[in-house]
């Protein structure tokens, strides 16, 4: 049976996995270390992708690999296929002010006007965490920088081109050095960048979903438009074969390279996610995700319309602060992750009246970059660990509830939930998301769910090379538990009676 490789070139680490194809079984995986920041060396992430791989027990005898990967992430190449600048990751809120600007310059200084503009042109009201405003600042904080850039690529894109040997000139690891024409992408991560309508019709590969870049958008942010932006491919269309130094040379043909996709994509892909279904994840950012046949164009700016890695819509609510709120209690309380659940067990849903409005670094949705963190309604009698630690996760399970809401306003339908992400296994979040949430919650079987969306796509590229039509191999992903819980309307309630406080 022909293997595959799914990778997660993430946030905070790069995963490898190798699946069986056929079955989806896994055979091996490994994972390495990226350095903490929010704006990185992409170099790192090679690196990391090959302590992965070789941890994995190396790829020579994988048919076909994909790379899922952190959205939006600005990678500016200049014509040698040198990596510009550090790459600013979609968590640095730098092009805050870009944003702004960029959304009453398409309103013509109405910002209304321009924040329904950006959400019916891209899917999406502008916010720091998109490449378009990151360009945007690039042009204005470093120009000459901004000269020399001749292409723009995602994290993923970036690291699909490496694989399939490109890179730059002169750099033994890049054997076929800078071809920037080489960059291809997916339309999952396309439509984060803020310059890719992904429902505009007029496709440039056949049987493909529609989208098109923008270029206008594009020029507004960075002053040009002639960069070279990664080729759009189809769902299970290859877009090179690995370089054999890095995969496929034990397998006739080589590795075919699937288009990848954004982490969300990725996950929802790995998952099995269909219309009706709802990912609600939590890690180093927090998201509440959904397919649907179509986007829509919320002016608000609480839901991005991107795409997902099968052609369908991936409506995303997306917060700034999830995981890492838990990791402030634990440094608050000074205690670890289970007696974190201890303690936030032992107080009473809505702790008394103690509400932590979780806005520790800024906040993306609803968009305050500049947001602090607040607790209201400190007292003696809620001055304890055990009520502090309940609030913190209330907290921050009541910023996701907030994001469900506004998916539930763009008519999603919602019928199954899971949740998911590192701190969906911790005993607290499980026992009070339901009740913050009133909706049995799945916990599926824990997994690399991103770098298993990639493997999916590169099992459904392997079967597509042979039956352009086929559909994506029916990997099944189990949910493990269903949480249920009484609902507790008062946490929301007092959340929402402080949140805009702020
Ligand atoms: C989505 C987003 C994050 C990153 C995290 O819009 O910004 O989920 O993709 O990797």
């Amino acid at each position: 049976m022909p293997l595959v490789a799914g990778v997660d070139t993430s946030t905070q680490s790069c995963k490898v996995v190798v699946r069986d194809a056929a079955t989806g079984a896994l055979v091996r995986s490994g994972s390495a270390k990226h350095p903490d920041g929010t704006e990185i060396d992409p170099r790192h992430w090679w690196d990391a992708f090959g302590a992965a791989a070789r941890e994995a027990g190396g790829l020579d005898d994988v048919a076909a690999i994909a790379v899922g990967g952190q959205q939006h992430g600005m990678v500016a190449l200049d014509a040698e296929g040198n990596v510009i600048r550090d790459a600013l990751l979609w968590n640095d809120t730098r092009s805050a002010q870009a944003a702004e600007d960029l959304i009453r310059e398409l309103g013509d200084g109405n910002r209304d006007a321009g924040a329904q503009a950006w959400a019916d042109a891209t899917g999406s009201v502008l916010v720091a965490s998109l490449t378009v405003t990151k360009l945007r600042w690039l042009r204005d904080a470093e120009p000459d920088n901004a000269a020399r850039v001749a292409a723009v690529a995602l994290p993923h894109d970036w690291l699909s081109w490496r694989i399939a040997g490109f890179g730059p000139a002169g750099d033994p690891d890049a054997p076929l050095g800078p071809q920037l024409d080489k960059l291809f992408t997916d339309r999952s991560d396309a439509s984060g960048t803020g310059y890719f309508d992904a429902e505009a019709s007029g496709t440039p590969h056949d049987g493909t979903p529609p989208g098109a870049y923008r270029p206008d958008l594009l020029k507004l942010a960075l002053g040009r438009d002639d960069v070279v932006l990664p080729r759009v491919l189809g769902p299970s269309e290859a877009g090179a074969v690995a370089h054999p130094s890095v995969a496929g040379s034990a397998v006739e043909g080589g590795a075919l390279v699937g288009p990848g996709a954004g982490d969300n994509a990725g996950a929802s892909l790995g998952l099995g996610m269909r219309p009706g279904d709802i990912a609600i994840s939590i890690g180093t950012s927090g998201v509440v995700s959904a397919v649907a046949p179509t986007r829509t164009a919320d002016g608000s700016g609480a839901i991005n319309g991107f795409a997902d890695a099968t052609g369908n819509a991936l409506m995303l609510a997306v917060t700034l602060n999830a995981a890492r709120v838990l990791d402030a209690a634990r440094a608050v309380l000074g205690c670890d992750v289970d007696e974190l659940a201890t303690l936030a067990l032992a107080a009473p849903p809505g702790a008394d009246g103690l509400v932590l409005v979780p806005y520790l670094e800024g906040e993306r949705t609803p968009n305050r970059p500049d947001a602090t963190g607040t607790l209201h309604g400190i007292r003696l009698a809620t001055s304890s660990r055990e009520h502090l630690a309940r609030a913190y996760v209330e907290g921050m399970l009541c910023g996701l509830a907030d994001g469900l809401d506004a998916l539930r306003a763009q008519g999603v339908p919602i019928e199954r939930v899971m949740l998911i992400g590192g701190a969906a296994q911790s005993p607290a979040v499980q026992t009070i998301a339901p009740q913050v949430f009133g909706l049995p919650i799945g916990i599926p079987e824990p997994g690399e769910y991103v770098a298993d969306g990639a493997a999916r796509q590169a099992a459904w590229v392997l079967t597509a090379a042979e039956d352009p039509g086929a559909a994506a191999p029916a990997w099944s992903t189990t949910v493990a538990t269903t949480l249920d819980a009484d609902p507790q309307p008062v946490i929301r309630e007092q959340y929402a009676a402080v949140r805009d406080l702020v």
